[in-house]
């Protein structure tokens, strides 16, 4: 049998309520289906660790998670007690010292669910971000700081090579959906780090001529994604293009509660990591009517990742029945909890024979 060693990371707030909830899916996929172990552990860190610790993670926290093939976290984030560069700071450095330069958050508009711009079916898009350096690059400083002249320098940092791999990746996902792809650029006003991004596209489209490829500036994209999602496919874009631009496809079709994401070492030299789109909703916490259907997708990609594809379909064949019968939590305009929002989901996955 193949095991698998997974590291939970609840994390805060609502993180915990939901990743409960996506083991009791993976659970019921494991039993049902065998010939696969998920061995789970549970890393009990964050807002709380540090009320304990002083520290949001243990100082070796990326050795201890180096061992596992991959990482299911919830969410981060506890403003109340600490401020967000301190809960958030392992995220960042987890993507990056594990060099998860892929972060992968497909949308699709289920039936069931409503939305202003699309009917189900017309909207199913995966935004691929690069995620290890790009605008978020941690380049730059302040002078003369509090002062009226002062000056604050942010440099972005776009290297060929980070553009290749990106796009190489984005193509290949092309590949394996409906083989289209549009790279977001800027280069009309960014001529150093769009332009490179433009002539990598050409280079890499050149590769995949199966692959219908164009190119979007990113604000008429932001338009676009809202006039004519359909149009999308393959969405690769820099790392802070490609940020707002999922946050805006998961806005388009159905909100956060349904948005899962992947950031993935393409390469399997290092785990990769799984987690929900939304943070630690402090809002509606303790409340028990988070949406469990993200972090529950997320679980799923987690399975592709692993090479348990059909796993992975039988629950999001329950996710999509549950979103058909317009049954849902609050966030979707219905009544149900979070917990008897997963019973539905379990109950709609059947028996998985089918
Ligand atoms: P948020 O995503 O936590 O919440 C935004 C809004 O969406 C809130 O009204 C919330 O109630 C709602 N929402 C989010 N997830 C939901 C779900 N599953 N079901 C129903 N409603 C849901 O973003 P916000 O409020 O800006 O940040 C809260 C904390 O989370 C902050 O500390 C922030 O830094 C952190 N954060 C962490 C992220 C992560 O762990 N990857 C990502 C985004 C924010
Ligand atoms: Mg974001």
């Amino acid at each position: 049998m193949k095991t698998f060693e997974i590291a939970l990371y609840p994390g805060d707030g609502i993180g915990p309520e939901v990743l409960d909830e996506a083991v009791r899916v993976l659970d019921r996929v494991q039993n049902r289906l065998g010939g696969f172990q998920l061995r789970m552990t549970r890393l009990p860190w964050g807002g709380g660790y540090h009320a304990q610790h002083g520290t949001v993670v243990p100082e070796s926290y990326l050795d201890a998670l180096r061992e596992f093939d991959a990482i299911f976290l919830g969410a981060l984030g506890d403003p109340e007690r600490l401020p967000d560069h301190v809960t958030l700071a392992p995220i960042v450095q987890i993507r990056q010292q594990f060099d998860q330069y892929a972060c992968v958050r497909p949308t699709k508009l289920f039936p069931g669910v409503s939305s202003h711009l699309a009917q189900p079916g017309e909207i199913d898009m995966v935004v691929v971000r690069e995620n290890s350096e790009g605008e978020y690059t941690v380049c730059g400083g302040r002078f003369k700081r509090g002062q009226p002249q002062e000056v604050a320098l942010q440099t972005a940092m776009h290297t060929r090579s980070g553009v290749l791999r990106i796009l190489r990746f984005g193509f290949q996902q092309a590949m394996i959906r409906r083989r289209r792809l549009t790279m977001i650029t800027k280069s009309n006003a960014l001529q150093y780090s769009m332009v490179l991004w433009d002539e990598v596209f050409d280079q890499v489209a050149s590769e995949f001529p199966d692959v219908e490829a164009d190119r979007q500036h990113a604000d008429a994209a932001a338009m676009n994604f809202v006039r004519h999602p359909s149009y999308f496919d393959v969405v690769v874009a820099s790392n802070l293009f490609g940020d707002i631009l999922s946050d805006l496809a998961g806005a388009i079709a159905g909100g956060l509660g349904l948005a899962p994401s992947a950031n993935i070492n393409p390469e399997r030299k290092f785990p990769s990591m799984f987690e929900p789109v939304h943070g630690s909703a402090p809002d509606i916490v303790g409340e028990g009517i988070a949406n469990p259907v993200a972090a529950i997708l997320s679980a799923a990609m987690m399975l592709d990742w692993l090479g348990l594809s059909e796993a992975a379909a039988w629950i999001r064949t329950g996710v999509q029945d549950t979103l058909a019968s317009s049954l849902g939590t609050p966030d979707l305009g219905g009544t149900l909890t979070t917990n008897q929002m997963t019973d539905r989901i379990i109950e709609c996955m059947g028996d998985g024979q089918s």
